[in-house]
Parts: C-alpha cells; sequence; structure tokens
C-alpha cells in the first residue's frame, strides 16, 4: 500500500511509496482504511524536529476511515464502521484516565515509541507519528485509537474533528470554558485556531479578536466567527477600542512559539485565562518573570487535544456540525491525493493555506 515517509528530521521531501505493510492485527487492535486525512501544522513540526518522534515515520493524525478488520476481543466497532482517528488512546487504567483527563493518557503514546507498525522496503520497520500515521492507506491502532461515528458525516469533516476541531473548539469549551458575553483574543489563524474562533463563538462570546500576521487569514476568521482581525503590531490599539485597554477575558496560543505566548499574555486582562494550544519546541523558553506571573493574576492553561475524552466530544463535535454549527467546509482550503503531499507541507510551511485534505482514491 502507499504512505509518505519521513527517513530523517530536516529531509526536503516525504518519501512516497507503494510498498508499505503492515503488521498483524492484535486480539484488541483495529486495522482501518483511511478515507481522508489533514495535514495539520503538528505534522510539519515531525518533520522539523519541534516533535520528536522515532524514526523512520509516517505522519498524519488527523484522519478518518472505514474498519476493515478488527482483533477478536475488539467489541467497540466492527468492520465497516466509519471511525475517527484518536491520536491519544486512553488506556482507561492510568491515574490520568482515572482522574478523568484521559487526553493526558501517556500509555499508547509511549508504547508507540517502540511499536513500529508499518514495514517497508522488505521488512525495514517505521513507526506511525504518535502510534497513528495517517498519511498511510491503511493503519492498525488499538481499540481505543478508531472512535465510531455517525456514517452521515463525511470523512473529510470527520478527519478534521480528529485534531483541528477537538483541539481547538475544546480548547475553548473544556478548557477555558468561555463563558456567554465574555471577550476572546486569538493569536495564530490556522485550521487550529480558527477551531478556537469557532469554539468562543459557540460559547457565546460576544467579541472574538483573531490575530495574525497573514491578511489572507483575516477574512476566514471573520467568516467562522471573529467579530474583528488584526495582525500582531496592530493588537495594542485593538485592546485600546474593544476592551478600553484592559485586555480580554481570554487569550489563546494557538501558533506554538514563545513569542506567541507572549502575544496571547499580553493581549489578556489582569485576571484572565492565557490558553496554550500551540505545541512549541522544547527549548523555547518563554519569557515571564516571577513577579509577572504573581501580580498580572493571569492563569496559564494547558490545553492538550481540547482537554477532551474523545468517546464524549467526537459525537459531540459531529452533532454541532451536522446541526450548522460548526462550519467545517470553510476549513478546508484544497482537496488533494497523497502524492500531492509534499506541495501540501511546502504550502502549509508558507501559511497561507488553511487545512489541505487528502481524500485517498
Ligand atoms: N494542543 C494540541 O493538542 C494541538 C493539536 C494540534 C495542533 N497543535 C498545534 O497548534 C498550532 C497551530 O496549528 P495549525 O495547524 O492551526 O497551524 P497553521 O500552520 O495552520 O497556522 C498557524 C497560524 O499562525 C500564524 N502565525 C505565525 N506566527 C504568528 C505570530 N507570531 N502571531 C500570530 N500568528 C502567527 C500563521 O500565519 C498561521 O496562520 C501548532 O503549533 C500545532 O502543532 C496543538
Ligand atoms: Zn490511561
Ligand atoms: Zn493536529
Amino acid at each position: 500500500m502507499r504512505g509518505a515517509l519521513l527517513h530523517a528530521v530536516g529531509d526536503d521531501k516525504l518519501d512516497i511509496r507503494d510498498d508499505f505493510t503492515l503488521t498483524p492485527v492484535g486480539p484488541t487492535d483495529v486495522r482501518v482504511k483511511i478515507r481522508a486525512t489533514g495535514v495539520c501544522h503538528s505534522d510539519l513540526s515531525v518533520l522539523s524536529g519541534v516533535l520528536p518522534m522515532p524514526l523512520p515515520v509516517i505522519p498524519g493524525h488527523e484522519g478518518a476511515g472505514e474498519v476493515v478488520e478488527v482483533g477478536d476481543h475488539v467489541t467497540s466497532v466492527q468492520p465497516g464502521d466509519h471511525v475517527i482517528i484518536n491520536w491519544t488512546p486512553a488506556c482507561g487504567d492510568c491515574p490520568s484516565c482515572v482522574g478523568g483527563q484521559p487526553h493526558l493518557c501517556m500509555t499508547f503514546v509511549m508504547k508507540s515509541f517502540t511499536d513500529a507498525r508499518f514495514r517497508y522496503g522488505g521488512d525495514t520497520p517505521a513507526f506511525g507519528m504518535a502510534g497513528c500515521g495517517t498519511w498511510a492507506e491503511e493503519i492498525v491502532v488499538p481499540w481505543q485509537g478508531a472512535i465510531k461515528v455517525d456514517p452521515e458525516v463525511p470523512y473529510e469533516a470527520a478527519a478534521l474533528i480528529g485534531c483541528g476541531i477537538t483541539t481547538g473548539v475544546g480548547a475553548a469549551i473544556n478548557t477555558a470554558k468561555v463563558r456567554p458575553g465574555s471577550t476572546v483574543a486569538v493569536v495564530g489563524c490556522g485550521g487550529v485556531g480558527l477551531s478556537v474562533i469557532q469554539g468562543a463563538r459557540l460559547s457565546g462570546a460576544t467579541t472574538i479578536l483573531a490575530i495574525d500576521p497573514l491578511e489572507s487569514k483575516h477574512e476566514l476568521a471573520k467568516k467562522v466567527g471573529a467579530t474583528h482581525a488584526v495582525t500582531p503590531d496592530q493588537l495594542m490599539d485593538a485592546i485600546g477600542t474593544l476592551t478600553g485597554g484592559q485586555g480580554f477575558d481570554y487569550g489563546f496560543e494557538v501558533v506554538g512559539k514563545s513569542a506567541a505566548i507572549m502575544t496571547a499574555w499580553q493581549a489578556t486582562r489582569r485576571g484572565g485565562d492565557v490558553v496554550v494550544v500551540g505545541a512549541g519546541a522544547m527549548d523555547d523558553m518563554v519569557p515571564l518573570t516571577a513577579f509577572n506571573l504573581l501580580f498580572e493574576g493571569k492563569n496559564i492553561l494547558s490545553s492538550l487535544y481540547g482537554g477532551t475524552d474523545v468517546r464524549r466530544d467526537f459525537p459531540f463535535f459531529a452533532g454541532l456540525y451536522k446541526a450548522g454549527k460548526l462550519d467545517l467546509e470553510s476549513m478546508i482550503s484544497a482537496r488533494i491525493k497523497l502524492s500531492d503531499l509534499n506541495d501540501a507541507v511546502a504550502a502549509l510551511k508558507s501559511g497561507e493555506v488553511l487545512r489541505q485534505i487528502v481524500v485517498m482514491d
């Protein structure tokens, strides 16, 4: 089968090849034929090394498809079911799972660093990003990594729910718990940032400021719910006109850089919540002083995978989509083929595109 392989961090191009095979389906595994998969910034971060993965690796974690085989002990899905890939499967037994934070479960994350589920070129092992690797035609995941979805939800929309939507809308609804009538600033208007904007709109925020250096993103941000849009250097003026100089109730960072966290910090009012959604590098220090951390009264919240329980929220977001409350079509800037992934990576790096969705043949 076909897939896109990264041999080494920093490689110019992915190796798109057609000789991949999969490990056999174990008793608690599910084999999924991927039907649609997105290009998220986290995939770029695997290519650049910002997000460390075992190598060689097939990127891709935002995906949806059809179940084609299940292990003997699997009861949650059966062949023919439509599923969304969950890139943090929850084991159900660890302290995070038992404590009600399944998005923090590390059980399968750790396993994915030693368990190479692909082979190529004969018998050379290859890993899947975060245990997934949706930039391949088929994947094998633990049953907790394939969540059944209403077959009326198109695969492309289901794929978006697999990462961007859940991360962004979840950050607003689950992590920040944005209150009706509040003011929200969102730093970074890619696929995830636009999802935060949609979550803030759904939560009843009355002022939603989109912040992105690329003006091409401003119209799109407004289309999905932003009430205003500025470049980072216009932020101080916007704080003045939109919040009377106080700052916003919530500031979301959706870029993955310490500089953007500082922009979100600056945008947030005294006592407000600064929500970190972007996935930054291990050596990218955030320059906050101990004085500021206490006396500005701001809360820094981490929002990994939208602070979600995907068993509850994948169907919840699918329902919102079906009810016309989530605009997923505006999030898709191009439908592409697996063979276009190198161009898609270059396009996302340039910043001018939103979600590019690979629709498998
Ligand atoms: N928390 C999570 O669980 C999770 C899940 C998925 C993605 N992410 C991360 O979220 C971030 C965003 O992902 P995406 O797919 O939307 O990315 P993207 O590349 O589509 O969009 C990033 C946007 O940020 C803008 N930007 C760049 N520098 C900026 C700055 N200094 N100030 C304001 N805007 C700036 C770019 O112009 C672009 O529009 C990435 O770091 C990604 O890895 C986190
Ligand atoms: Zn667990
Ligand atoms: Zn993602």
